[in-house]
Parts: C-alpha cells; structure tokens; sequence
C-alpha cells in the first residue's frame, strides 16, 4: 500500500477525492487547517467507509495544520517513516479560492497559495518525495481565448487568485526542469465542480458570502435566499446568460485518482498539465431550468448587471484527459442537480 499526502484533504473537491483514493490501494495523511472546511468530515468519510467495507477504515490519518508550517509537514513526513509508511506523493489541494478575496487581500492569497507551496516543496525535496498533482484551475487562460479551450491556450490570469495559480505551476515547471532531480507534476486545471457524492453525507460547504452560482441555487431552492440574481441576460451566448462547464464532483475525484496513479507507475520526469471538464457548455439559464425539473422546485430569478470580470463563455477540450488518463465524465448535468440538492437538503447547515 502506498502513502499519499493530502493537503486541504478536509475541502470541498479534497473530501470526494479522499474517500475515492481510500477504495484504491492508498494509505492518507490527511492535512487541514480547517479555515474553510469542519473537522466533522473525518466522521463523515468513516460513516460513509463503513458502508461500503469496514476493511477501509484505518486508511487514513487528519492532521490539524497550515501549510505554511514547515516544521509541521517535516513531522507528518517524520512520523510516515517511523510508522513504516513513508509519504511517496502527494496531491496538493490547500489553498485559498475567493476570486473576490484575493483582490481585496493579494498578499494573503500569494502568502498561502504560494508561500505554503514552496514550504511543502521544500519539506518533499528533503524526504525525495517529488511526485505532486496540483489544484490549478481553467481561471489562469486569458479572457481573449476562445471555448474550447485547450491547454495551451494563452495563459493570462486577470486577478490575484489566478496569478497565485499560474505561479505555482511555474514553479512546478522550474522543479521538471531542473536537471538533478526526477519531478513527476500533473497540473489539473478544473472547470466549475458541482454536486455532491450521491449519499448526500459529503458535500459543498460554503463559509462566508456566496459567490458561485451552485450553492446559491441550492440556498434560493431551501428558500433562505429569496431570488437568483443572474449577471446579464446580454452576453453572445443561446440564451444571453453566461456559460460554463460543470464537472460532477466525483467524476472530477476520479480524475485525481488517475492522474496519481499516473504519476506512481510512471519512472521518468513529467510535467503535465491537464484540464478536467466535461467539454460542455451550460448556460445559467440551462442550469436552473435542469435543477427545477429534475428537484420539482421552482428558482425565482431576476437579471442584474454583468458581475465585474465575468466572461461570456468558458469550457474545456478535454481530449488530453482522455487520452493521457482514459478519463471521461460520467455523470450529467441531471446528476449533479440531484445529488447536489440532496445534499443540502440533508445537511441543511452544513457539517455542523
Ligand atoms: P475548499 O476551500 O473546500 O478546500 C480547500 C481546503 O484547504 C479547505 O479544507 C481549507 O480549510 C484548506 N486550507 C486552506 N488554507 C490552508 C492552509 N493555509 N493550510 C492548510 N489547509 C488550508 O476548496 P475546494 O473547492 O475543495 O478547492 C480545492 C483546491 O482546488 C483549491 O486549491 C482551489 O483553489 C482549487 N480549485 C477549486 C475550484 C472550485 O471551483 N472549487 C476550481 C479550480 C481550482
Ligand atoms: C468563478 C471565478 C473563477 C473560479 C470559479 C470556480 C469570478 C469572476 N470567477 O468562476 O475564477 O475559478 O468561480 O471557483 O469570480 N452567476 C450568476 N449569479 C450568481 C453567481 C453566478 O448569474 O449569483 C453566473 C456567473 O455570471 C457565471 C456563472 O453563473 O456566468 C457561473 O459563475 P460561478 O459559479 O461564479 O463560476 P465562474 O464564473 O466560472
């Protein structure tokens, strides 16, 4: 069994990956400092192993911890020796992810984003651990590109959260690139992730103001927001309302997957960088009427101005993935409205 570290392991796209990679033949050192997740997840991924097979339950490990804590992650690597599991890679997702945020606090989002990424980069060089697969994200293109986008579409993030992103993976490249050592790095850079895992017992839990589009229609359908607010109704797309690519949760956990087991078997440096999307585009006005039909729930909404830094249309090629990876979504637009809204359903306040 190999031991991987997961870092934000306790976050939205992190939790689906733990309890998919817990199913495969790896041990987790799970590392959070829980800034926007609960510690309750830990009890939620033991309920939901349980279920599927008791013998998976003693597979993983939470480490309460900032990622700009080097002595810490030195320990979490320490004790995987002395438990005789040593770390062999680790997927990086700990980070901040306010578009908004990081314009209003530029030096936080660099201080983690990419402060805490050159610490856990140094700590993986001492123990030669230097297998890394990275959350990067389809913000970092540059607006002028055009849909599909492929990945070597120009990049030019236009805020700090994206800037802090492209800075990683050239880091990244600069650790493929340099020649006495062996890197093995795939950057995923995902669409817009929805749903939830369809037990409803993991799921998104926004902290603060909502800002993306799902977990608003999930707070309109409960009715602790009385309306949608849509950002224009004039944008060159089938219906005027801006488009995008969402991704089911778990089809974007099972890419994850691949891509360390990629990165596992492969012996050589790599460097690549992949994007996860389903290759769709849905317009906002597709995604609500998709949500009422398949939750038999009515969303009120009004259009308002175009939100400040918005484009029209965005959505991935997703052609690399499948050849690279032999990944391929498997869950529709249906599935993610279901299981998302069945998620909050349940969990009306979150893990509390
Ligand atoms: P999330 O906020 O749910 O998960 C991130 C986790 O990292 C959280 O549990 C948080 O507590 C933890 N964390 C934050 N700062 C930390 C620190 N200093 N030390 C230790 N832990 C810390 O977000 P998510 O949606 O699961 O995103 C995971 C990653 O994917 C992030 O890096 C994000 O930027 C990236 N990403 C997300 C999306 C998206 O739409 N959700 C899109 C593209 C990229
Ligand atoms: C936003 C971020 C992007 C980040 C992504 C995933 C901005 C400008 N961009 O992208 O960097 O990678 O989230 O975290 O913040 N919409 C409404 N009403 C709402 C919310 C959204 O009409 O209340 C519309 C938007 O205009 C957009 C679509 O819904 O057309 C999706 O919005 P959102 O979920 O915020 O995702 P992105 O815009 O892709």
């Amino acid at each position: 069994m190999k031991s991987i570290l997961i870092t934000g392991g306790a976050g939205f796209i992190g939790s689906h990956t733990c309890l998919q990679l817990l199913q495969q033949d790896y041990f987790l050192y799970i590392l959070d400092s829980y800034v926007n997740s609960s510690p309750k997840i830990a009890e939620r991924l033991d309920k939901l192993l349980c279920q599927i097979n008791q013998k998976l339950r003693d597979k993983f490990k939470f480490i309460e911890g900032d990622i700009r804590d080097e002595s810490m992650i030195d320990g979490i690597f320490k004790c995987s020796i002395n438990e005789n599991r040593p770390i062999e890679g680790v997927i990086h997702f700990a980070g901040l992810k306010s578009v908004a945020e990081s314009v209003s606090s530029p030096s936080l989002y660099w201080d983690v984003n990419v402060g805490g990424t050159i610490k856990l980069i140094r700590i993986m060089e001492k123990y030669s651990c230097r297998t890394i697969v990275f959350s990067s994200s389809a913000t970092i293109y540059s607006e002028n590109n055009r849909s599909p986008l492929s990945e070597d579409s120009e990049i030019k993030p236009y805020n700090p959260y994206g800037q802090t992103k492209a800075n990683i993976e050239n880091l990244l490249k600069d650790l493929y690139t340099s020649n006495d050592s062996c890197w093995r790095v795939i950057n995923l850079r995902y669409f817009n992730p929805i749903g939830a895992h369809p037990s409803g017992l993991i799921g998104e839990e926004p902290r603060g103001k909502i800002n993306n589009l799902f977990p608003y229609l999930n707070q309109v359908a409960s009715g602790n927001i009385k309306e949608l607010k849509i950002y224009g109704n004039d944008w060159p797309t089938i219906d005027g309302t801006g488009v995008r690519d969402y991704i089911h949760i778990m089809d974007l956990a099972d890419a994850h997957c691949l891509a360390l087991n990629y990165l596992i078997k492969e012996k050589k440096a790599t460097l690549l960088s992949i994007n996860i999307g389903t290759g769709r585009g849905t317009s906002v006005l597709q995604l609500l009427k998709t949500f009422e039909s398949v939750n038999s729930c009515k969303i009120p909404f009004r259009f308002v101005d175009r939100r400040l830094g918005d484009i029209a249309i965005s959505y991935a090629s997703n052609d690399l993935a499948s050849s690279i990876l032999s990944w391929r979504p498997k869950r529709n637009l249906s599935n993610m409205c279901i299981d998302g809204w069945r998620w909050q359903k349940l969990n009306p306040y979150g893990y509390e």
